[in-house]
């Protein structure tokens, strides 16, 4: 059976395509749109999808109604009506069983906690789930407006940044405050995992005037006041469903900072690399097949064809330190991991501002490593993958790898072996025998506000506006 899992009326609308076990298709609507965050599919991405085979059915990621309901009888905006693309039987699901099938059905786990924490779905905020064989079993919910999420977005918000868009960059801007100058009012806005001061849909009203310079000191505590609640959440869930094995979906399992806390309670860990409602449609998909799908690589959405320019990009990033790739298929999820990068030699210190320059980014933002699986333990402190660069670390040896080093010492780390992606593998090699160090700089080609690039059209663009050259 051929489904179609379908995501929209949310802040990332996606699509997805399944045969059986089998990802054929999955991408991210904004992407054929050129709408960053675009809450809607087009034909664009149906087409593209239907490219891939034909549905006999659509599962969708939420129960409209439900979420209709709460709109009307306890707050919050947004749309809630989807338009379904296709005239096949359609299948609802609940948002956060689509989180959960999502990670679990993806998971190499046949027995596993399923935590999905994000800023709401229909109404709940929080939940805690067990995987067994092919079965997912509700075990702990909280409902809206206790929320992990909302408690970020509604901070993200005051210091000035956009809402369920730029958490991330907050995240980032943690590593340059003091934690301790606000720690005590932030936590009092969420002393306890499922207590808060009161709606963070609504922002937050109270706090007061604000300086630049607090900007950075109460991102830096309200990470640290996350991060405790996270750290009490995931000891409860690993203590209810007594599984060493984590599944972790919803959009809080994007903050790769926080992350890292969670090898320290259970002992594997599988975030999918598309954990926020984008990752719901494949989620859908996955609820009504109801069993494990076969998770290769994220590698899933339009294809651009073409072998990895191995060769190419080193002689570029040789000639001018920085090198911009777009090939293959694009990626599912926000990382840029290869096939729409750019790459750079992490040695050079000046290389971080040379790139945040065409990037036209905020010169604190930090940028990743991409580095050979079996030499990330030398470089970095980890006993663990991260493919998906889904985990903070410390940097081990920042001074030969400034470029790629955070304020606080820490590097967002992607590891790839050969399998993963033969052709970034090979360039890493080939840069290592050359340089002896196994890492590039690795961060997403896209243009300042949009999503990344999908197309030959987005290349052609970015090439005009930079007046730069990208390497297909
Ligand atoms: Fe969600």
């Amino acid at each position: 059976m051929i489904i179609l899992g379908v995501n929209e009326t949310s802040h990332d609308a996606s699509v997805s395509l399944i045969k059986d076990g089998e990802i054929l298709f999955a991408g991210h609507a904004e992407r054929y749109s050129k709408q960053k965050n675009d809450w809607y599919n087009n034909k664009e991405i149906i087409l593209d999808a239907l490219n891939y085979g034909t549905p006999d059915a659509i599962a969708y990621y939420e129960k409209p109604w439900l979420k209709r309901s709460r709109i009307v009888l306890r707050g919050g905006a947004g749309d809630w009506k989807p338009n379904i693309p296709l005239d096949v039987p359609v299948h609802y699901f609940k948002h956060h069983y689509s989180h959960a099938a999502a990670g679990y059905y993806t998971s190499t786990f046949y027995d596993a906690a399923i935590v999905v924490l994000d800023a709401i779905g229909e109404y709940n905020t929080s939940t805690i789930w067990v995987g067994e064989g092919e079965k997912i079993k509700l075990k702990y919910k909280q409902n809206y407006p206790v929320s992990f999420g909302l408690f970020y977005s509604a901070f993200t918000q005051l210091i000035g940044l956009m809402p369920n868009q730029e958490e991330y960059i907050m995240m980032g801007m943690a590593a340059y405050g003091d934690w301790t100058k606000y720690y005590k009012q932030v936590d009092e806005y969420f002393p306890k995992y499922n207590q808060q001061k009161y709606n963070f849909h609504k922002g937050i009203t109270d706090w007061g005037w604000i300086t630049e310079e607090d900007k950075f000191d109460i991102a830096a505590a309200v990470q640290v006041v996350y991060e405790q609640r996270l750290n009490e959440f995931m000891r409860m869930a690993h203590s209810i469903t007594g599984k060493d094995n984590l599944v972790f979906m919803g959009g809080c399992a994007l903050n790769s900072s926080a992350n890292t806390l969670l090898w320290n309670i259970f002992k594997d860990v599988w975030i999918m690399p598309n954990p926020g409602d984008a990752g719901s449609s494949l989620g859908a998909a996955a609820a009504l097949y109801g069993k494990h799908i076969e998770w290769k690589s994220p590698y899933l959405g339009y294809d651009l064809g073409g072998e990895y320019p191995v060769n190419k990009i080193l002689r570029e990033i040789s000639d001018n330190g920085i090198a911009a790739v777009a090939n293959g298929r694009a990626e599912y999820g926000p990382r840029a991991l290869g096939n729409r990068s750019i790459l750079a030699d992490p040695r050079d210190p000046n290389i971080k501002d040379k790139v945040n320059q065409i990037k036209q980014r905020e010169l604190f933002r930090p940028f990743a490593p991409v580095v050979m699986e079996e030499y990330a333990h030398l470089w970095f402190d980890m006993n663990f993958t991260s493919p998906y660069m889904q985990y903070t670390v410390k940097c081990l040896k920042p001074d030969v790898i400034p470029s790629v080093v955070h304020a606080d010492g820490t590097s967002r780390v992607q590891t790839v072996n050969k399998e993963q992606h033969p052709g970034l593998y090979e360039t890493l090699q080939k840069f290592y025998e050359i340089t002896g160090v196994p890492i590039l700089l690795n961060t997403s080609l896209n243009i300042k506000g949009q999503p990344l690039l999908n197309d030959l059209e987005d290349v052609h663009k970015w090439e005009i506006m930079y007046n730069k050259r990208i390497i297909v």
